[in-house]
């Protein structure tokens, strides 16, 4: 029997961690946050002073990249790297290095092994078109970019930073564009994806209609 997977693809600041990461809770799945895995990549390519447009090099570094994932916590060699691989610095930079297809290739099995009973939950930009193309139920959450930007605004607030819309504007733009333009798996709804615009819907309600596909196409 194969080990069913919902796929969650969307642009940044769509929601979909939070709702995937929902998800796998709700239906006592395993969570794949894809995301982080070029996040990491990013900030040991920033740490070992490797060029972002050096595909082959980073590459090397993804093909080494043993990641372990507890208890909503990330480390690398032994260092939990959570917060780290959130920072401005390290999401532009893992916007850059996605670009490679060396480097998406490298992280094709690592993803793959987080296929296990009784599921998975796997959000992403590629889930349902590259990684997972046999997934069960696929979903493409999207979201105004203005919606995208005020939820970011408000998380950033509330940790305390300080932050300007037109900013965030920009910034959500410029990593969209090259998310979606970009040769190799770009950031695209797969076929046969349900779509989802949760622009004016809460987390709950967003997590709620996926359920209700997902039990229907179970029962
Ligand atoms: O989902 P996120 O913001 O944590 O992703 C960080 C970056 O990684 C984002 O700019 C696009 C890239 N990414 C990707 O190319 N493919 C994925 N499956 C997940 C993320």
């Amino acid at each position: 029997m194969t080990i069913p997977v919902i796929t969650v693809d969307g642009p940044t600041a769509s929601g979909k961690g939070t709702v995937a990461s929902r998800l796998a809770q709700a239906l006592g799945y395993h969570y794949l946050d894809s995301g982080a895995l070029y996040r990491l990549v990013a900030l040991d390519g920033l740490e070992q002073g490797v060029d972002p447009d050096d595909g082959a090099a980073l590459a090397q570094l993804a093909a080494q990249l043993r990641p372990r994932f507890a208890d909503g916590h990330v480390s690398l060699r032994g260092r939990d790297v959570t917060d780290m691989i959130r920072t401005e610095d390290v999401s532009r930079t893992a916007s850059r290095i996605a670009v490679h297809a060396p480097v998406r290739s490298a992280l094709l099995e690592l993803q793959k092994a987080f296929r296990e009973a009784p599921g998975l939950v796997a959000d992403g930009r590629d889930m349902g078109t590259v990684v997972f193309p046999d997934a069960a139920l696929k979903v493409f959450l999207t979201a105004s970019v203005e919606a995208r930007a005020e939820r970011r605004h408000k998380q950033l607030i509330e940790k305390g930073f300080t932050a300007s819309m037109p900013a965030l504007l920009q910034d959500l733009r410029a990593r969209d564009e090259r998310d979606s333009q970009r040769a190799t798996a770009p950031l695209k709804p797969a076929e046969d994806a349900y779509l989802l615009d949760s622009s004016t819907l809460s987390i709950d309600e967003v997590v709620q209609q996926i359920l209700h596909w997902h039990a229907s196409g179970t029962t």
